[in-house]
């Protein structure tokens, strides 16, 4: 699909990252910006950046995506002023890594109901108008967790791998309305999520730790850069988009040199547990 002026469009996560350089880009292009995120303040602010660009803000509404009744009353209202969205990107996420046994019921919770849920409910709410429209794009942002095993990830991965897994049965599913799907699989992307990510039972500001943030900011491609690859994989109708080339490559060794994409992982893994503080 490609971006027009009025294209309208919904972003989930706006107030801040790959959200908010997402919806800056698409503003730009003339699109008509819906903006939701949990964070009041910063989703204003998001609101006040495209509005100095002349950009076009439909509606901006804080709301908690794991809760489907806010989803729900933000999808209605959009819905009853403005009509079906061209394109829906479920992005607002968070990150907590962690071993199994460091995790009690409260963090899967909030992780699967933020990372998985939170898709799911913005897919409920918004994707029935966009049928009877018979035209559209679903861009679900997940992660590199969402095809690999990455070490500490496990409830992060388990939404993200969901993520994928529901985007795939929907890109076929939705085909017949003319209604394309894409899943964004970010490596490193330098936004804030580096300082907001829990990650328990290790010491932050130790010096392995504060090394492997140096090293992933290093890595990382902006939020802007994060924002092109988005909607280049809605003009041009990609499925599985990868964003960074270490990834890329780490997903091929998976695929076709599995002992090599192993040891990878199993170094990960060890080099992730001897930073756990020692009880
Ligand atoms: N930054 C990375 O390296 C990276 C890598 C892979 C995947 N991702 C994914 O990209 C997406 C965007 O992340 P980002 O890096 O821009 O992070 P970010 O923290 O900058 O932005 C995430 C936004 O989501 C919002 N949010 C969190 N919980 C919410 C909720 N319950 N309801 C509504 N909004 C909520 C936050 O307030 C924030 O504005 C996430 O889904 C994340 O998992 C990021």
């Amino acid at each position: 699909m490609k971006i027009q002026i009025g294209t309208k469009v919904c972003i989930t996560g706006a107030a801040s990252g790959i959200g908010r350089a997402t919806a800056l880009a698409l503003a730009r292009m003339g699109a008509r910006l819906f903006l939701a995120d949990i964070n009041q303040e910063g989703l204003d602010e998001t609101s006040r950046m495209i509005r100095v660009e002349c950009g076009d803000v439909g509606l901006c509404k804080a709301a908690d995506i794991s809760h489907f009744e806010e989803v729900k009353l933000f999808a209605d209202e959009i819905h009853r002023d403005f009509g079906p969205m061209d394109v829906l990107i479920n992005n607002a996420g968070i990150a907590l890594f962690a071993l199994v046994e460091d995790m009690d019921h409260a963090h899967w919770q909030k992780v699967i109901n933020t990372n998985l849920w939170g898709p799911i409910h913005g897919i409920e709410c918004f994707l029935k108008e966009m049928i009877r429209a018979k035209k559209g794009h679903l861009v679900n942002i997940s992660s590199t967790a969402g095809l690999t095993g990455a070490p500490w990830h496990a409830a992060y991965a388990t939404a993200k791998w969901g993520l994928v897994g529901l985007s795939e049965v929907l890109r076929y599913d939705l085909m017949q309305h003319n209604i394309n799907v894409s899943v964004i699989c970010p490596g490193a992307v330098n936004t804030p999520m580096k300082h907001s990510a829990e990650i328990l039972a290790v010491d932050r500001e130790s010096g392995p730790v504060q090394k492997i943030i140096r090293r992933f900011e290093k890595h990382a491609i902006s939020p802007e850069r994060a924002a092109e690859i988005i909607i280049d994989a809605i003009e041009k109708n990609r499925f599985l988009v990868i964003t960074s080339f270490d990834i890329k490559a780490l997903y091929l060794l998976k695929r076709y040199c599995f002992p090599v994409y192993q040891f990878v992982l199993k170094y990960i893994s060890r080099l992730l547990n001897s930073m756990k503080i020692k009880t």
